[in-house]
């Protein structure tokens, strides 16, 4: 008796010393990949086994980290997501040629091809190749001219609603929270030019979109970290349970555009808003020989079929919600900044309210008087370069 159990923990033990032993070998070889830039010459922060440099993200913020990278290490540097590397280009002709030159080689975003629940699997930040060409291709004429001019009358209406905002708390020497102020202003354009919806969130800044897209907008150091560089892991934890807070709303904003697209045949005339020129898109480009319903995955696999295609139902609602969330905050940080700068630099208010009057005088601000306001453009730019919405 004494002599099986000795069998039997001498066989545990094994098991355990071969585990371990497996489990050195495998990080081992996977830490080998931590040579990649140090065998190049490329310079870098020193990543930690198996997590890489993402303890510096969880620590300071991407946007932080990278500053603090290009300043110790300069335009081009390496990193490590756990074990995969990443070579971070900051330099502008580098840059260019990249994106513009070199694009052919380089169409693709930093994404693992797992989001495959709705709408991530459709929006265009996560297409690869040549189905994000033709979703791209489709969905850039609904921003030509013509079509944004069709789109001003939403803007116009929450303009003025902003314009006369601020009027009455100047008057009443109000003080205001301007990135909150410019967040409702910017959802209240979403909603109209995306879905036709009037909101006014301006008064109303209890309203369910706001609240509905802060959530998605400002997820935790945690959540947004996952979904940006481990979004397998952030994609399987969703689907066991974990749903970080993000299902309710995203089931709200898709739920409003699969509305606005069943609407679209009521109300032609009026509707001038993303989904009915989607699905507008979509009725012309099907009323040909190709199937709507066609499974992309399975039978569309060259660029010449592609092009045969209209968009699904799920790609139109998927990138009117990438609209929705690539412009919201965007234009909230832009248009807030602007004020601030303007504010805080009251020659430049000046020349700006100047040329203003000058061009609309009592007018109507529309697309073509807008296009003239050049110094005013100039001030948008500036506050962009000062404090950048976005980074790439
Ligand atoms: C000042 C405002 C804006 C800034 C600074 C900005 C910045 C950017 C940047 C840097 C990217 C590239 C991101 C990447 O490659 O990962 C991007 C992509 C994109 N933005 Fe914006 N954006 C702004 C406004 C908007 C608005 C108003 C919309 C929609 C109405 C929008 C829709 C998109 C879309 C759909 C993409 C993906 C394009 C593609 O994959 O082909 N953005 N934006």
């Amino acid at each position: 008796m004494e002599e099986e159990t000795e069998g039997c923990l001498s066989l545990a033990s094994w098991l355990i010393i071969g585990a371990v032993t497996l489990l050195l070998l495998w990080a081992w070889k996977a830490c080998r990949v931590y040579n990649t830039f140090t065998a190049m010459g490329v310079p870098g922060p020193k990543p930690i086994p198996l997590m890489g440099n993402l303890l510096d993200t969880f620590k300071y913020g991407i946007v932080e980290q990278f500053a603090r990278y290009g300043r110790q290490y300069g335009h081009i540097y390496g990193i490590f997501t756990f074990t995969k590397p990443m070579l971070l280009v900051t330099d502008l002709d580098m840059a260019r040629e990249i994106f513009v030159k070199k694009f052919h080689s380089f169409p693709d975003r930093l994404t693992e091809g797992s989001m495959n629940s709705k709408p991530w699997k459709d929006v265009l930040t996560h297409l690869k190749g040549d189905h994000w060409k033709h979703v791209r291709s489709q969905l850039s004429p609904i921003f030509s001219s013509g079509k944004l001019k069709r789109m001003m009358p939403a803007i116009q209406r929450v303009t003025v609603t902003l314009t006369e905002y601020l009027k009455k708390a100047a008057e009443k020497g109000e003080a205001i929270e301007l990135k909150g102020l410019c967040g409702r202003f910017s959802m209240d354009v979403f909603a109209g030019v995306a879905f036709s919806i009037e909101l006014d969130s301006i008064h109303n800044p209890d309203d369910k979109f706001v609240k509905r897209a802060a959530v998605i907008m400002n997820p935790n150091k945690v959540v947004m970290t996952l979904l940006l560089f481990a979004p397998r892991l952030f994609w399987f934890l969703s689907k066991y349970g974990l749903d970080m807070g993000f299902k309710e709303s995203l089931d709200f904003f898709l739920a409003v555009s699969e509305s606005a697209a069943k609407d679209c045949g009521q109300d032609k005339e009026r509707r001038t808003d993303f989904v009915r020129l989607l699905v507008e898109a979509q009725e012309e480009e099907t009323k040909g020989a190709v199937d709507a319903e066609i499974n992309h995955q399975d039978q569309l696999v060259t660029s010449s079929t592609w092009s045969q295609k209209g968009l699904t139902a799920d790609e139109i609602h998927a990138n009117a919600f990438l609209f929705l969330l690539a412009g919201y905050e965007t234009v909230a940080t832009v248009t807030s900044f602007t004020f601030f700068l303007l504010a805080v630099n009251p020659e430049c208010q000046k020349k700006a309210q100047e040329e203003v009057d000058k061009i609309l005088g009592k007018t109507k601000v529309d697309y073509e008087s807008a296009n003239l306001l050049t110094y005013l453009d100039m001030c948008i730019n500036e506050a962009m370069r000062l404090y950048p919405p976005a980074f790439m």
